[in-house]
């Protein structure tokens, strides 16, 4: 298990694993690949980062993931795979997110991103990231990092 902090300066525990901290989370966020890109999405208030959201009663994580990329980025999302789970202990509530990689396989453009502004595409993400002011704090702390380098162990991107 990994242990770090936020940008907030709370407590971050990540796991690559299934329903390590919870059968039942929250939450999802999906980092995502169109092409040979990455899609984020640009969020109203917290700026670039990758889709995800909270997951809807009765809604399976996975299903949650693929709608977040389809209602923050216009993606269909050709394949998913579970990557992991972190926990955050905020100041007055527990949140467990659950990591997914997508492929996405096509971009529809839409009038409606829910509370983005639609997709970006990155060639690369920024080396520091933490000090580019366009990014999201859920970008800027070892979720990511950790995230990446797991992918890319597993031979799940090069
Ligand atoms: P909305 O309901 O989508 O507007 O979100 P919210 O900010 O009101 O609540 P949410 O349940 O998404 O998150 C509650 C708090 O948990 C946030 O204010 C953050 O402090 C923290 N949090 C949520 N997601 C993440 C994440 O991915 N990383 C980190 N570090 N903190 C997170």
């Amino acid at each position: 298990m990994f242990s770090f902090k936020d940008v907030y300066h709370n407590n971050v525990h990540l796991v690559f694993d299934e329903t390590f901290f919870s059968k039942q989370p929250g939450h999802v966020w999906v980092v995502c690949r169109y092409r040979s890109q990455w899609l984020l999405t640009d969020h109203a208030r917290r700026g670039h980062e990758f889709p995800g959201g909270k997951i809807e009663v009765g809604e399976s994580p996975v299903d949650a993931a693929v709608r977040e990329v389809w209602e923050e980025t216009g993606g269909i999302v050709e394949k998913i795979q579970f990557v992991g789970q972190y926990k955050v202990e905020g100041k007055t509530e527990v949140v467990i997110k659950n990591i997914y990689y997508a492929n996405v396989e096509k971009l529809v453009e839409k009038d409606n991103y829910m509370e983005t502004n639609g997709p970006i595409l990155y060639d690369e993400l920024p080396r520091k990231i933490e000090a580019v002011p366009e990014f999201s704090f859920i970008m800027k702390d070892e979720v990511l990092t950790h995230t990446i380098r797991y992918l890319q162990e597993q031979q799940i991107i090069v």
